[in-house]
């Protein structure tokens, strides 16, 4: 059997990777069927076919269903359900299926397959797992190093709602893809290069106040950003309420244009901009890190805009020498079969652009790191960027790394219009967070009233506001299908029941609870060598689904979608109730209780990780 990665003193028979092996011998019992004439496969075909393999819709069909038939058996002008009876009489003799699966009936409908795993192994494979410090789920055959651009936003300019969705996406599949056992490359391909910079080093030389950037240089720095912004973007109906703006803008007439012009210096290597620049990225820094250590965000690179600027100049050679840019109008671009605009990569002023530099960063990925896969997790409406991008990189000679923009849909208030400010502005960031960290606290102040008081001191209780607040806000992004916008509410997240952080972080407090409660050495559980029973149909649907992990992470990379799995460990919460309601755990006897503890240690480890694995805290007590 394959996929123990090396582990070899574990019994393999008791893996807990139903679907993946079913996939497997499905694969082979095609690969049969097509040797022995029925339905003629080609290899390539036989890896989508045997993903045929998917969990039941409805319990009382079996665990799992296998639906290849009806496809093969239209190509090949034959019944469903004949077809069907060939691939079960050849699954039943794959080596291994009939220890792990009982044998399958007569197919069902129209010619779906199946099958129902046997209690036997269910319960070898929980046990396998309960031992398991990976909870059963099995490591990928192939770990590919992946490359994951996330977060990457323009510094010099506060952070805001729009940042959250790539942040937290980003953050929860890189640790998705690493837990699978991918080496996962973390890069916050920071925008330190663009005009916010033209636009801080102009405010810096007309309108700074240094003993306020002194005081507190970042508070100074979006003053000025801010200010600058608006004397840009000023409309003469505005300034009429405006004394203050009015008053520069009649002073700074054409700040637009000034503002391009400090850049375009920044650009060319002008010291006295250079050093400015120098001076005001730690501060930058200083402030998106303070907000990435209460997200509990980390990379492991930030090479922003500004480090790939010395390859600028020689991509734009290349592409050129290469026939692939033309001049055209003073500019250079490439132009794209099925395209209306072409790819900037060099504007008449010589400036290079968003293009250039993310061309220059494939490149050097590709050469320093070797990934198969470069992960792009961006604003959906930057999908043209990414797809004119990907077309020139395939083109330009590095068609071998998959290149891929996971999109994600706009964050819109609670009237649909994207999230702003009651006075029109986008939401800050930072403010964002602290609101919900106090709406944490005024909640969990009136339930704890409400059970009686539980005693908590006040830094747990500020401890487990931060968590729930901050873990609130993270969900609610993740729980989203990512390609579509999403609504921000915080009553909605917030709510303790439902699928939102708070009922699942008290999930995870209510099941490990009850060890603290009886004091049970988990250590001890994990260990007893004991086998399991699970003779009660709730424990075995709890089981099931706790050997399904390892499915839910596998599907969320084939698709990039933490909801899937916000998702699964909501419905298994819900399992995992449906057991602890109907079954004595703690008051159960011998076995049953050993049995029942097995599952619950397993339920709150699984809980526990899924939410490790989405970048969401947890905490002891609630
Ligand atoms: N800084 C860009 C923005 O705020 C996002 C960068 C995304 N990553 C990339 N490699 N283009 O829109």
């Amino acid at each position: 059997m394959s996929g123990t990665d090396g582990d070899s003193n574990r019994a393999p028979v008791c893996l807990p990777s139903f679907r993946s092996d079913l996939r497997r011998m499905f694969r082979s019992a095609l690969e049969r069927l097509s040797a022995d004439g029925v339905v003629s496969i080609k290899p390539e075909e036989l890896a989508g076919l045997a993903a045929e393999v998917r969990k039941t819709a409805d319990a009382k069909f079996g665990d799992y269903s296998a639906t290849m038939a009806m496809a093969l058996a239209k190509r090949a002008g034959l019944q469903p359900r004949a077809v069907a009876m060939e691939i079960i009489a050849r699954i039943e003799s794959v080596p291994g299926f009939l220890e792990r699966f009982e044998k399958p009936n007569e197919p069902v409908g129209p010619g779906f397959i199946n099958i129902c795993v046997r209690d036997d192994a269910l319960a070898c494979a929980i046990v396998a797992a309960v031992h398991d410090p990976r909870v059963g789920v099995v490591p990928v055959e192939r770990p590919e190093t992946i490359v994951i651009d996330y977060s990457s936003p323009n510094v010099a300019k506060p952070m805001h709602v729009g940042h959250i969705r790539s942040t937290v996406i980003g953050d929860s599949l890189a640790k998705i893809l690493r837990f699978r056992g991918h080496n996962t490359i973390t890069d916050n391909h920071l925008g330190d290069w663009g005009t916010q910079f033209g636009m801080i080093v102009w405010g810096w030389k007309h309108l700074r106040q240094e003993d306020h950037f002194t005081a507190d240089p970042t508070a100074e720095l979006s003053r000025l950003y801010r200010l600058v912004r608006k004397l840009i973007d000023a409309k003469p109906e505005e300034m009429a309420c405006d004394a203050e703006v009015a008053a520069l803008v009649a002073h700074h007439p054409d700040v637009g244009r000034a503002v391009l012009a400090e850049t375009l210096k920044l650009h060319e290597g002008d010291a006295e901009n250079l050093a400015l620049w120098e001076q005001f990225m730690p501060v930058c820094r200083a402030e998106i890190d303070r907000i990435y250590s209460r997200l509990g965000v980390a990379f492991d690179h930030t090479l922003g805009e500004s480090f790939y600027q010395p390859f600028l100049a020689g991509v734009v050679a290349e592409l050129l020498a290469q026939g692939l840019a033309q001049e055209s109008r003073g500019a250079t671009a490439v132009f794209l079969d099925g395209y209306e605009t072409p790819l900037l990569i060099r504007k008449a002023d010589g400036a290079f652009l968003y293009a250039t530099t993310d061309l220059a960063a494939i490149k050097w990925r590709v050469e320093h790191w070797h990934p198969a896969r470069i992960l792009y997790v961006v604003d959906h409406r930057q999908g043209q960027h990414f797809s004119q991008l990907f077309a020139t990189a395939k083109l330009w000679g590095l068609g071998g790394v998959e290149l891929v923009h996971v999109a994600f849909g706009t964050v819109l208030g609670e009237d649909g219009k994207p999230f702003k400010t009651r006075a029109g502005d986008t939401v800050g960031l930072e403010s964002l967070l602290d609101e919900g960290v106090m709406r944490a606290r005024q909640i969990l102040g009136n339930s704890d009233e409400g059970r009686g008081g539980t005693g908590m001191g006040d830094d747990d209780r500020r401890h487990i506001a931060e968590t729930v607040g901050i873990g609130a806000i993270k969900y609610a992004d993740l729980a989203q299908n990512r390609t579509t916008d999403s609504v921000f509410s915080f009553d909605k997240m917030l709510q303790l029941t439902g699928n939102t952080a708070a009922y699942m972080q008290y999930a995870v407090a209510r099941v490990e609870g009850i060890f603290a409660k009886a004091g049970i050495d988990r250590q001890q559980l994990r260990t007893a060598t004991q086998a399991v029973r699970l003779a009660d149909r709730r424990e075995r649907t709890l089981a099931l689904e706790l050997l399904r992990f390892g499915e839910v992470l596998e599907d969320v990379e084939a698709d990039y979608r933490p909801n899937l799995l916000t998702a699964w460990l909501y419905d298994l919460a819900g399992f995992y109730s449906t057991f602890y309601d109907a079954l004595p755990v703690l008051k159960a006897a011998g076995d049953d209780r050993n049995n029942r503890l097995m599952l619950c240690d397993l339920t709150g480890r699984i809980l526990r990780k899924g939410l490790e694995l989405l970048g969401i805290g947890t905490v002891e007590k609630m």
